[in-house]
């Protein structure tokens, strides 16, 4: 089990990011509704932007409903958008007690009146906390993203804003909803399952990958830790050979 004294604070990952993956099998497992599982997701949420405040991590970002998502079904769409709603409305007081500044990825125009309301009011209110950013993706697809980015550059190249030989990483950087962020050094994914499912894919070039069989509603700090340390215990070689490293 994850222990936080053998975690190297010095060797945080500068940005994590998780793809919170198995609430309606949890659910399933224990002859719940779906519903229930994610209701008890969302207590996994503050648990785990908790420890990384805690840790002093400087950026979490979570997958919280992707464009994807929205082809469920009707009524399992407008629980997780009430959810989201409740659960702003109550970590709030969360987010401003650990200095958290809560920012939000992804296509927010689609999301229901209420839910995008409330979700602009949090960001404001905690706008100038600085302890750590939590980004929500809401409605985001990386696809998506990619898309918009490539129609404003072409858009910028086509009235002579900027060149087309300008173009390089820093400026797709800029046109990405992540452009504040840096690139993620983690992703985790929870559920067992080994894919990305349309999540960041030009942000995680060089992430690390650690995937856990561990359904989203059971993923407490310890195993947290688990994957922080999996993360220390790596060597990144960034395309070098390992004696360059050392
Ligand atoms: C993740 O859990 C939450 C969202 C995608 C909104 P799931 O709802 O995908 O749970 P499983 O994969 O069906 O178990
Ligand atoms: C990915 O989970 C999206 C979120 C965690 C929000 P899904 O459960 O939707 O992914 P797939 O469809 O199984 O790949
Ligand atoms: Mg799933």
């Amino acid at each position: 089990m994850g222990n936080i004294n053998d975690i190297n604070k010095a060797k945080l990952p500068k940005h994590l990011a998780i793809i919170m993956d198995g609430n309606g099998r949890w659910a399933k497992k224990q002859g719940l509704v779906r519903v229930v599982g994610h209701e008890n997701g969302a207590k996994t949420v503050r648990e785990v932007v908790e420890a990384c405040a805690e840790l002093g991590i400087e950026n979490l970002t979570l997958y919280a409903f992707s464009t994807e998502n929205w082809n469920r079904p009707k009524i399992e769409v407008r629980t997780l958008m009430k959810l989201l709603v409740k659960s702003l409305k109550k970590e709030i007081k969360t987010l401003q007690d650990n200095n958290i500044k809560l920012s939000a990825i992804g296509n927010l125009d689609h999301l229901p009146k209420e839910a995008h309301k409330e979700l602009i009011e949090v960001i404001e209110k905690t706008k100038d906390n600085q302890a750590m950013t939590l980004t929500l993706a809401l409605s985001y697809g990386s696809r998506e993203e990619l898309i918009s980015a490539i129609k404003t550059l072409s858009l910028k190249v086509k009235n002579n804003i900027i060149s087309v030989d300008a173009i390089d990483e820093s400026i797709i950087n800029k046109h990405l909803y992540t452009q504040n962020l840096p690139d993620v050094d983690l992703l985790i994914r929870t559920s067992g399952e080994h894919r990305i499912s349309n999540f960041l894919l030009w942000q995680i070039a060089y992430a690390e990958l650690y995937f856990t069989p561990i359904l989203w509603p059971d993923f407490k700090k310890a195993d947290l830790y688990d994957a922080l340390i999996a993360y220390q215990n790596r060597e990144r070689r960034f395309g070098k050979t390992s004696e360059q490293i050392s």
